[in-house]
Formats: structure tokens, C-alpha cells, sequence
């Protein structure tokens, strides 16, 4: 085997084969499973969207039914699971909260017949429908209230904005919602994907890899960009504070959050999908003045940093939307997850289906031959 040079962040470094989506990062394409975004975020749903992206093709209108129907069954949470929610810090943050009961799912499913195309089936079904939940119901225990039961007469995006704010919502919003978490199903091998694939290939349950998943995508160089987002957009406060704050980063080396990718070097697609999102909303439910500091924003920085490939990424766009929605900042990520759910299970299935156990290697930058001391003559080394 040859050794290869060494590329922080594994960048450019292909870990898989995989026929899931494909991104264009010079031109700003990305497809699911080679239907571009645009078209899904048009015409599909989330649950559809789902399907499309674990089995591989889209289902027809049985096939569609019986998977809604099966989602739709599985929504509610075991009251163990409710129970041991009730002893999460109400201060916690949400997607720490989410990672934990993720993982505890698998306690009450702790088979690992990943042979068996109904465990597949089952656990598929499981996360999709109860993560949601999970959110929701999270967001009314740490206020000391029950969680609000799913609804089965509503769809996917609807009866998750029902959970969270015990109110039916607007089909205009659910449908904005719903095309969001489209927005945010899959992306190839970003680090939350990586963590999945690497967990799934020790064979271990589709809980522990989407716990682990859940975990990575929780940092503030990932899904935790779009809460920064708002809190950076807050900060600035106005758009004469625009180019100042710009400067600042530059001069002082910070990033600017929800900008930049690793892959796309222009514009990402969904973007500009939430951005026409976030204006249909307005047209609907009023203005907000962050937005007016956001489009500066993304002027600014396209004339300071463009010759970089900086421009917005997918969450630069997303928490406008979602603080229209009338949700709470620290659910961002968690929402994020939701939808990621999608492409971790598509991925977690294409890994299982052809596994070779993650091992890379290292270039060892330590000593050698170095003498073992004893504990006494430390101290003295120390003391001296
Ligand atoms: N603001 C200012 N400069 C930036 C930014 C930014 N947001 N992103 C990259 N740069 C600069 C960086 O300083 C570096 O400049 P130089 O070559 O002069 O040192 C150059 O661009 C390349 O940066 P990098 O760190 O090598 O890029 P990366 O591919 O390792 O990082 C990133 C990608 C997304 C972590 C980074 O762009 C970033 O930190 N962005 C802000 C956080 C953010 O919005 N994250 C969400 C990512 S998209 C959705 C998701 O994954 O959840």
C-alpha cells in the first residue's frame, strides 16, 4: 500500500464510494440521488424526500402511504424515555439532549441484525419518526410542562410545529418548514455523515450512529453555525455596522458564520432556496430587520472574500426562517438534525451493504527511545 500525503481535515480525500448526492462546488449543484435540489425542494416532501435518499429511488403512491403511515405510527416516545427527560438540566443544551436519547432509543432496541432487511426497515422508520419527537418534546419538559402528543392527522413538518408550540400551523409554514428539513436531508461526506459511516462500520445499532452523528454536527463549524448566525446578525445590530464588522473579522482572523465551505466556492444552492423562502414568509407574517442586515452582509463579504470562495452556506438563511417560524434559537441545530437524520440512515445502509471497518493511520510525530522515569525522580524534575 502506498502512503499518502498527509491532508488536514481529510480534504479532497475520497472515504467512500457512494451514490447518494452529489455536489458541484464550482458550479453550486446538488442532487439527491441525481435529481437536483431545486426540483426536489419544488415538487417532493420531506418524508418522500427521505425515502428517496435510504432505498435508493422514489417510491410510488402505495409505497409512499405505507412509509407516511408507518412514520406516522412510530411517533410517539416510550414514557421511560420521557422519564429520563425529565432529569436533563432544563439548562442543557438541546442537542446534547437529543444525542442522549438517540442513544437511549437503542436500549430498547438492542438487536443488531443489520442482515435483517425488517430491523433495517424498523430502525429507519424508528428514527425518523420519534427524533422529532424527541425535539419537541424536550423543548416543553425543560419549562416543567408535559410534551405535546403527535397529532395523526397532521403530516411530518405540521405535526412537529404542533409539538413545539401546541398550536396547528399555518400550510404555509408547515410547507416552508417541510421544504427546509428537504434542504438539510443529505450532503455528501460532511463531518456529521463521517462520524455515521465511521460508526456504522463497526457494526454496532443505527442508535449508536445516529448518537454519534447527532454529537458531531452539535459543534459551531457545523449544524451550530445557524445559531450563530442569528447571534452574530443580533450583534451587529444594524447594516452602517455591516462593513466595520466585516473589517474586524478580517483584520482579527474570525469567521464569519454561515460563510464558507469546504466544498462550494460559490453560493450554496440552498441558500438561495431558504433565501426566497425567507422572503415568501415576510410577504406572509412581516418583516424582519436581521434579514436587511444579512443581504449587506452577503454584499460585503462577496466583495472582501469572494476571491476566496466565500459566500453564504446553508446556514446563513436557515434561522431567519426559523425564528419567523417562532423557534427558539437553541433548536436550530436540533432541527437541522432532524432532516440529517435522512442522509445518515441513507448512509449508514450504504456502508452496511458493503463494510470494510474504518482504520486509517497516522503520521507518528512523537520520540522514540525515550527512558521510562520513576515517579520519584519526576517529582524532583518538576520541583527544580
Ligand atoms: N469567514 C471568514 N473567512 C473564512 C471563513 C469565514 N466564515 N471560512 C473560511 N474562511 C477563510 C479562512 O480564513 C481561510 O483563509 P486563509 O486561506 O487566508 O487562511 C480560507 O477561507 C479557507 O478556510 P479553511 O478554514 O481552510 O476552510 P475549511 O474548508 O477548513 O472550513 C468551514 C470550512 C465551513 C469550517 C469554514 O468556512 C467556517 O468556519 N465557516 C464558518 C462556520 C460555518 O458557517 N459553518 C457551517 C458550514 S456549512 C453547513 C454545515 O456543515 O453545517
Amino acid at each position: 500500500m502506498t502512503t499518502c500525503e498527509y491532508r488536514p481535515g481529510l480534504e479532497g480525500i475520497p472515504v467512500t464510494q457512494s451514490s447518494i448526492s452529489y455536489v458541484d462546488g464550482h458550479t453550486g449543484v446538488l442532487e439527491y440521488r441525481g435529481i437536483r435540489i431545486e426540483e426536489i425542494a419544488q415538487n417532493s416532501s420531506f418524508l418522500e424526500t427521505a425515502y428517496l435518499l435510504i432505498w435508493g429511488g422514489l417510491p410510488n403512491q402505495q409505497q409512499l402511504q405505507e412509509f407516511e403511515h408507518e412514520v406516522q405510527y412510530h411517533r410517539r416516545l416510550k414514557y421511560r424515555i420521557r422519564d429520563m427527560m425529565k432529569c436533563f438540566p432544563e439548562s442543557g443544551h438541546p442537542m446534547d439532549a437529543l444525542q442522549a436519547c438517540a442513544a437511549a432509543l437503542g436500549l430498547f432496541h438492542s438487536r443488531r441484525e443489520l442482515e435483517d432487511p425488517a430491523y433495517v426497515q424498523n430502525a429507519v422508520v424508528r428514527l425518523l419518526a420519534k427524533i422529532p419527537t424527541m425535539v419537541a418534546a424536550f423543548k416543553m419538559m425543560r419549562k416543567g410542562n408535559d410534551p405535546v402528543q403527535p397529532r395523526d392527522d397532521l403530516g411530518y413538518a405540521a405535526n412537529f410545529l404542533y409539538m413545539l408550540n401546541e398550536r396547528e400551523p399555518d400550510p404555509l409554514a408547515a410547507r416552508i418548514f417541510d421544504i427546509c428539513l428537504i434542504l438539510h436531508a443529505e450532503h455528501t461526506i460532511n463531518a456529521s455523515t463521517f462520524s455515521a459511516m465511521v460508526t456504522a462500520s463497526t457494526l454496532t445499532d443505527p442508535y449508536a450512529v445516529i448518537a454519534s452523528a447527532v454529537g458531531t454536527l452539535a459543534g459551531p463549524l457545523h449544524g451550530g453555525a445557524n445559531e450563530e448566525v442569528i447571534t452574530m446578525l443580533r450583534n451587529i445590530g444594524s447594516i452602517e455596522n455591516v462593513r466595520p464588522y466585516v473589517e474586524k473579522c478580517i483584520a482579527n482572523r474570525e469567521r464569519i458564520m454561515g460563510f464558507g465551505h469546504r466544498v462550494y466556492k460559490v453560493k450554496d444552492p440552498r441558500a438561495a432556496i431558504l433565501q426566497g423562502l425567507v422572503e415568501q414568509l415576510f410577504d406572509k407574517v412581516g418583516h424582519d430587520a436581521s434579514y436587511d442586515i444579512a443581504l449587506e452582509l452577503e454584499l460585503v463579504v462577496e466583495e472582501k472574500l469572494g476571491h476566496k470562495g466565500i459566500y453564504p452556506n446553508v446556514d446563513f438563511y436557515s434561522g431567519l426562517v426559523y425564528r419567523k417560524l417562532g423557534i427558539p434559537t437553541d433548536l436550530f441545530t436540533p432541527i437541522f438534525a432532524i432532516a440529517r437524520v435522512a442522509g445518515w440512515l441513507a448512509h449508514w445502509k450504504e456502508q452496511i451493504g458493503k463494510n470494510r471497518i474504518f482504520r486509517p493511520t497516522q503520521i507518528y510525530e512523537g520520540p522514540h527511545t525515550q527512558q521510562y522515569i520513576p515517579l520519584e525522580k519526576r517529582l524532583q524534575m518538576w520541583e527544580k
